[in-house]
This record gives C-alpha cells, sequence and structure tokens, in this order.
C-alpha cells in the first residue's frame, strides 16, 4: 500500500513537470482531414518515389518562395550539406575551418568527402565560430570555411534569464530553417 501510494505520488508528480514542459519549438501542422485530400492523388497514382506530382509542386512552389533559379529536393539536411560540398569540388585532403559547437552532420559531411574538420573556437555571446580566431587556423591546405549560425540561441538567453524554478529542463538542440540555413563558402 505504501508502495503503491509513493509510486502514485512519483506519477502525480510526472504529470505535473509534464505540464509544465516548455516548447521552445512545436511543428505546425494542417487539420489532418486537409492533409489527407492533399495526398489523395499520390494513393491515387501509386507513384511514391523519384520525381513524383507532389515533388515537382513542391519544387516549384519553392523555386517561387525561395526566388532561386533551381531547387533539388534532398532526404534531409544533411544530404543537403554534404551535397554542397560536394559541389564545391574541393581536393581531397582540404582542411575546412568549422565549428565544433554544431550538429554532427557538419563535420560528417566535411569528413564524408575527404575533407579534414578543423576546429574554430566559438564566441561566448552568441555561440558561433570566433571570428577573430579564424585567421591563425588558416594554412595551406585550407580550402573553406564552414560556419554554422545557431539562431535559437537568442531565443535560449532569453530563457536563461528567467527565474531557475521556471526552468525545469532547457533542451538544446541546433536549428536548420527554410529561407536561413547553412551557408557554406570557399
Ligand atoms: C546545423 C545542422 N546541420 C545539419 C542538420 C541535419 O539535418 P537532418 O537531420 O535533416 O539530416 C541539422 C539537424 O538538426 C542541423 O541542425
Amino acid at each position: 500500500m505504501k508502495k503503491n501510494l509513493k509510486k502514485l505520488h512519483s506519477n502525480k508528480e510526472l504529470n505535473e513537470t509534464e505540464t509544465k514542459k516548455i516548447m521552445v519549438t512545436q511543428s505546425s501542422l494542417p487539420p489532418l482531414e486537409e492533409y489527407v485530400e492533399e495526398i489523395k492523388d499520390i494513393w491515387e497514382s501509386k507513384w511514391l518515389t523519384n520525381m513524383g506530382c507532389k515533388h515537382k509542386e513542391l519544387q516549384e512552389k519553392l523555386v517561387d518562395y525561395l526566388g532561386v533559379e533551381k531547387i533539388d529536393l534532398l532526404t534531409n539536411g544533411h544530404m543537403a550539406l554534404e551535397l554542397s560540398l560536394q559541389a564545391l569540388n574541393l581536393s581531397r585532403g582540404g582542411e575546412v575551418i568549422t565549428t565544433p559547437f554544431t550538429f554532427a552532420s557538419t563535420t560528417h559531411a566535411i569528413v564524408r568527402n575527404g575533407l579534414k574538420p578543423v576546429f574554430c573556437d566559438i564566441n561566448p555571446d552568441d555561440f558561433t565560430m570566433d571570428t577573430s580566431k579564424i585567421e591563425r587556423l588558416i594554412t595551406p591546405k585550407t580550402c573553406a570555411i564552414m560556419p554554422v549560425h545557431v539562431e535559437i540561441f537568442a531565443m535560449l538567453k532569453k530563457l536563461m534569464r528567467l527565474p531557475k524554478s521556471t526552468i525545469l529542463k532547457l533542451y538544446m538542440t541546433q536549428h536548420t530553417r527554410l529561407g536561413l540555413n547553412t551557408k557554406v563558402w570557399a
């Protein structure tokens, strides 16, 4: 009995914790019926992969939205990073100066292109690469600089100013957003 009460108590505490969750971001979803209506064509055509009608439609809409000439859709953000680095045609073994404070994809994309990541220290203010420290990392092998913009920290800084008792758990992640993404230049 005592044990059960203890269990109940901890469940209650857990539920209270659940309701106090602070969502930093949340996916925006259309009403389910609207979504089902939208994908009916796919069911009818039975065309699920490789340049189907929805793929083409999204591609065209994104070209308009982003104001670019051409767009390629990829499975995920990692593939976009890996392929854009590949498109730069950098010599294997070249060094890419980047931030260690990022999602693993940044480094993976560099390594999978046969390049070597060279980590630059970050700024304590905004957690992005400290640009004053880049120059000393440049060697004859340097072929690119790959910074990552950590936009979430503006919000995080504000959250950290809240009284400690308000914050139960802060979950941090790097953020990629359509139209404002990781930029690579060499
Ligand atoms: C900075 C950064 N680069 C790359 C990625 C990889 O994106 P994806 O998970 O879509 O492969 C992420 C994902 O969180 C990211 O934050």
